[in-house]
């Protein structure tokens, strides 16, 4: 097998992590930190797609963070609406595709709503993909596929599995970045990170501005992928 790579990551996943941190460092409630958390999303996106990133996904919000505060659940909730009515729409004007994986059924009707609206609207948008992670669990998402496989008669295997994962449709993230200094995957593309790169970074989830990204993708290209091979 040759040495794959080294080109821009065809499809990157993002852990936003630190936006109470940085929120805390000002003084602010973690709400804060997660409304400039938020806007960041809108820069990271444009950035990712003009920079050769086909396919985006964003880890919003995991099964795990409804055990926040409330008031802290209710902001997050508050935020993708706002990005979902207002943010999105952007997006969608550049022919990008929009996919939310995880459990909606738990969203309020409202933001489910204008969830499925939004990925209807451009279910035929082939060359981008940004994939919201909301109520995702990694390990909930392997549950799901092998009960669903089971419950089909079909065989349960490596590949079966992997069609059963919201991901099926545009694959495996070459690229996992993760801010905020922690260095630990908190339950994100645990079956289809099987053989990410993963990259780590101090810096805090408002503050990863374009030129971070450019460093995570610089760092990507010299990688040497060998899935599990001698090469
Ligand atoms: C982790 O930071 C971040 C989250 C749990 C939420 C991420 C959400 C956003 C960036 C905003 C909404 C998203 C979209 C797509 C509009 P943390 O609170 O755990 O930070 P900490 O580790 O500093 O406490």
């Amino acid at each position: 097998m040759e040495e794959v790579n080294s080109g821009v990551p065809a499809h990157v996943g993002i852990i936003m992590d630190g936006n109470g941190r940085w929120a805390q460092m000002r003084g602010k409630k973690r709400s804060f930190g997660h409304s400039a958390g938020s806007k960041n999303v809108d820069r990271i996106v444009t950035h990712a797609f003009n920079s050769g990133i086909k396919t985006l996904t964003l880890y919003a919000f995991s099964s795990e963070n409804w055990a926040r505060p409330k008031e802290e659940v209710d902001a997050l909730m508050h935020l993708l609406k706002i990005y979902f009515n207002k943010f999105i729409k952007k997006v969608l004007k550049n022919k990008v595709r929009l996919s939310v994986m995880g459990d909606i059924d738990m969203l309020s009707p409202d933001l489910k709503e204008l969830i499925i609206a939004d990925m209807e609207k451009s279910k035929g948008f082939t060359e981008h993909t940004l994939n919201i992670a909301i109520n995702y669990g990694a390990r909930q998402e392997i549950v799901y596929a092998v009960n669903k496989l089971i419950k089909n008669g079909e065989e349960v295997t490596v590949d079966s599995i992997s069609k059963e994962l919201y991901t099926a449709p545009f694959g495996e993230p070459d690229l996992i970045i993760r801010t905020g200094g922690e260095y630990r995957l908190s339950n994100f593309m645990l079956y289809q990170g099987a053989y990410s790169e993963l990259y780590f970074t101090d810096v805090l989830w408002p503050d990863f501005d374009e030129t971070e990204l450019d460093k995570a993708i610089e760092s990507f290209k010299n990688r040497k992928r060998r899935f599990g091979k001698v090469i």
